[in-house]
């Protein structure tokens, strides 16, 4: 277990919600941010700001400095061979969206997802399968939420241009196999991305190792601030894909005859980007590295498998996911509406996510249009569970 002196660290912690203490279980959905971080966006704004790779003046140097050392803490945090190969985007939303704008499919290619996606990693698909006539296919899970894999190779074939897969199901906690899935992807030429908006903040990633050919994360949920993310992608096939959006420093010479490009990352960073966003999300993973990963998932795997045990107890309840699961625990308690339980918990001081998660082809596989999750970071506690238990069963009993 960490020390629960960390929550020291995170000043909302220290607020009351209808006067209770706030209990926040709703990590999934963000994360909140420790003074560490806090003290990174406040210095960049009250000491560097300036915008970037444009001035020859002072800040604009040390704005410009600033950025590009947060981009080396990015890639070295991930274990990218260049920080070329990261690019700031505004999340996870925005990193899939450039892929789907980048790729060139035809008609008869397949696009292969699963089941388990989040609409994020859904809808630009769909969007390009439109576009250029390619096909979607999806990898079905079972009972558990986790997927089928004999089904999986199944759907596999030379035809699959693009394998795209959650590394932690944001809804259920799943943790899928994605070393090997992307492995056999590749056996049959597909390009790989990797959707980890789950996966960094709870333990290392090694993109090397992965074998995938993009990765994308959002800085909200591992304690860096709203709007900055990462889409690595690796250097020689950025270099071999068009830009998707123009403006300033994605260019090397505009004439109004025509316009050659920048390499990566620039390539794909149109327009100002989130200064400030970079640095405090490079500040962000100072923070948990300090900590230690390791330490961080172990804490995580204790909560989460004490909040299954203790959750078990409710009557009605039904758990949703796998046994080993990741962050997430999402439950329903029989014959009361996900959304009347979160409101009331609320009441309690306890903030968790009810709904479908962004995963409606999720919830419909499994007849449901909902659920409520309660999601676990670093600074959550034995105590946390025991008042998320505690509000449950008296919210419970009010509703029936
Ligand atoms: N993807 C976020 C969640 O799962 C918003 O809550």
């Amino acid at each position: 277990m960490l020390p629960t002196t960390l929550r020291d660290d995170f000043p909302i912690l220290r607020e009351t919600v209808n006067g209770k203490p706030l209990v926040y279980l709703d990590n999934a959905a963000t994360s909140q941010n420790p003074t560490q971080v806090i003290e990174a966006s406040r210095h960049y704004y009250e000491k560097l700001n300036a915008n970037i790779h444009r001035g020859t003046h002072y800040l604009a140097r040390a704005a410009t400095e600033a950025h590009e050392a947060a981009r080396n803490s990015v890639a070295a945090h991930i274990n990218a061979a260049s920080p070329d190969e990261v690019i700031f985007t505004s999340g996870t939303t925005d990193g899939i969206n450039l892929v789907a704008n980048i790729l060139s499919l035809s008609p008869g290619d397949e696009i292969l997802i699963s089941t388990l996606e989040h609409h994020s990693n859904i809808v630009p698909w769909q969007m390009l399968a439109e576009r250029s006539g390619a096909i979607l296919k999806v990898i079905p899970c079972d009972e558990d939420g986790v997927l089928d894999q004999a089904a999986f190779q199944d759907l596999l074939s030379d035809k699959t241009k693009i394998f795209t897969l959650t590394w932690v199901s944001n809804a259920f906690g799943t943790v899928n196999p994605v070393r090997e899935m992307t492995a056999a992807a590749k056996t049959h030429g597909a390009i790989v991305l990797i959707d980890a908006a789950q996966a960094v903040p709870h333990m290392a990633i090694d993109v090397q190792a992965l074998g995938a050919d993009f990765l994308a994360f959002s800085g909200h949920k591992v304690y860096a601030p709203t709007g900055i993310g990462v889409l690595w992608g690796k250097l020689d096939l950025l270099k071999s894909l068009p830009p998707w959006k123009g403006g300033g420093e994605m260019i090397k010479e505009v004439t109004f005859e025509g316009t050659t490009y920048n390499d990566p990352p620039f390539r794909y960073e149109a327009g100002t980007p989130n200064i400030e966003g970079a640095i405090a999300l490079a500040a962000a993973l100072d923070y948990v590295n300090a900590i230690g990963l390791d330490e961080i998932h172990g804490h995580e795997q204790f909560l989460i498998r004490h909040a299954a045990a203790a959750l078990s107890e409710i009557p009605g309840i039904r758990l949703y996911g796998p046994a080993e699961r990741a962050c997430s625990l999402s439950f329903a308690i029989e014959g009361i509406h996900h959304y009347d339980l979160g409101t009331l918990i609320d009441q309690m001081g306890v903030a968790v996510r009810t709904g479908h998660h962004c995963c409606q082809p999720l919830m419909a596989r499994f007849g449901i249009t909902g659920t409520t999750r309660a999601s676990f970071a670093l600074y959550n506690t034995e105590e946390d569970i025991s008042a998320l238990t505690a509000a449950l069963k008296k919210a419970s009993a009010m509703l029936r």
